[in-house]
């Protein structure tokens, strides 16, 4: 079974009754283990979490803060791309070369890296003073 086929699993438990727009996420971590997340929305819009920072919010309360690999689906039309924030929230726990695979639930798949997804990423460079 694939990333995504554990992704594809889960997101029949996402909670999105405004967007209608269901999406599972599944981490890989550095010790082999799997954690799924789903979007949780919430009837004050902006309260709402998304897939991946339920995923990143599991491993972390497991204990894990490595990620292996990453993969993400929803039904639309072209691959789901996480949003802003999350790629951050990955890039956290994430190198630079992690594969997170996107895809639909149709079978068409993007795979880019991490970096790939959040070029000039802040980090903690940026907050060394001189
Ligand atoms: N959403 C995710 O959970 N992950 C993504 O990668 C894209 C967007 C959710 C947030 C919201 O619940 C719904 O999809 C519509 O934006």
């Amino acid at each position: 079974m694939s990333l995504i086929d554990d992704a594809k699993a889960v997101r029949e438990n996402a909670y999105a009754p405004y967007s209608r727009f269901k999406v599972g996420a599944a981490i890989r971590a550095g010790s082999g283990r799997i954690y799924p997340g789903v979007n949780v929305e919430n009837v004050a819009y902006p309260e709402g979490t998304c897939a991946e920072a339920g995923a990143i919010a599991a491993m972390v309360a497991a204990g894990d803060t490595e990620i292996a690999e990453v993969a993400v689906i929803a039904d639309c039309p072209e691959p789901v791309t996480p949003c802003g924030g999350c790629r951050q929230k990955l890039k956290e726990f994430a190198g630079p070369d992690v594969k997170v695979t996107m895809a639909t639930l149709d079978g068409a798949e993007l795979v880019m890296t991490v970096a790939e997804l959040l070029p000039g990423a802040f980090d903690e460079s940026h907050m060394v003073r001189a």
